[in-house]
């Protein structure tokens, strides 16, 4: 049984996309909410549409992926039309909207707007797009986030949590959760790509993506020992009733229960769901219930953040 919750939301299975990948139309959207994943996210959204970056501006790599997508989406609107018409049709399935502002100013009023509409789901506020160029990322910035933050709990409450980018100091979590846990977050997803990586091609000596000169977020399998890390260092510091979503490096069940030992109660899948697609989350499923059963566990619960440290 992988059930799982996040707050009084309830999941049938630990698996989700990761924000960004299939999850930008409709109809991706709709192949998501059919596929075996417990639930999903939609594409980050900035107020209005955007095209993002020219292309190319994704590339799989031999350990993962590289993107500079620069948040193309088809505006808050569009989804969250979606997820209103959704929770209609799937009372019991809640979903996630992620939003991410270029502003403060633009985040706090699509954070209205969804204040102000009848979503009934959980909220993910990225902080943590590495990609626009010009536009440094809110995350690594600790006293811009609990401003953002302050703001927008000032009048905002509805479920929500925030989407971080990777940390690699010790001190770096000790800042970020004294921060987070002033605020009614009921999650941490962490985390996003290694931001501003660069591949280059052997054949032409140049870069492999377009955007940025060729810099671009890093996923996969480079990022798995650093989401284990951000996952368990937070579980570590913040509030027990903030929770946690761990992403990142996940290509098979075993990655997905290191998270779940760190501590995370979803996971959240990225490079692998772009490569393979949905099928991707009917064999994590499998390969997760199959660790739980050599380990002798029946449920996520047994060993949510039951790591052992020597
Ligand atoms: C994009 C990339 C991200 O990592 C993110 O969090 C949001 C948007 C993008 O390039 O579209």
């Amino acid at each position: 049984d992988l059930h799982t919750s996040i707050d009084k939301f309830q999941f049938n299975n630990v698996f989700m996309n990761a924000s960004g990948v299939r999850c930008y139309t409709k109809d991706e959207l709709d192949e998501l909410a059919q596929s075996d994943a417990g639930t999903l996210v939609t594409k980050s959204a900035t107020q209005t549409k955007r095209l993002g970056n020219p292309s190319p501006r994704y590339a799989p790599l031999e350990l993962g992926s590289i993107n500079s997508m620069g948040l193309p989406n088809e505006g808050l609107e569009y989804y969250l039309d979606y997820a209103l018409d959704f929770q209609k049709a799937h009372p019991e399935k809640p979903i996630f909207l992620s939003v991410a502002g270029l502003s403060m100013e633009e985040n706090l009023a699509m954070a209205h707007t969804i204040e102000n509409s009848d979503f009934n789901g959980l909220v993910e506020f990225n902080l943590s797009c590495p990609n626009v160029p010009g536009k440094p990322q809110t995350g690594y910035d600790f006293d811009r986030t609990q401003e953002v933050l302050t703001n927008l709990f000032d009048f905002f409450t509805k479920p929500a949590g925030v989407k971080l980018p990777p940390y690699f100091d010790l001190a770096q979590f000790d800042q970020m959760a004294t921060i987070l846990n002033q605020f009614p977050l009921k999650f941490v997803n962490s985390i996003n790509s290694l931001g501003n990586g660069l591949m280059i091609d052997p054949e032409t000596d140049t870069a492999l993506i377009k955007p940025k000169g060729g810099f671009g977020g890093i996923g996969g399998a480079y990022a798995k020992p650093i989401a284990l890390a951000n996952v368990r260092a937070f579980a570590q510091r913040l509030d027990p009733k903030i929770q946690l979503i761990g992403t990142g490096g996940v290509t098979n069940g075993r990655d997905a229960y290191d998270l779940i030992l760190a501590g995370a109660s979803l996971v959240q899948v990225g490079t692998l769901l772009q490569e393979e697609g949905t099928v991707a989350f009917t064999r994590l499923t499998r390969e997760l219930r199959a660790v739980m059963q050599t380990k002798g566990y029946n449920a996520i619960s047994d060993f949510r953040g039951q790591l052992k440290v020597l």
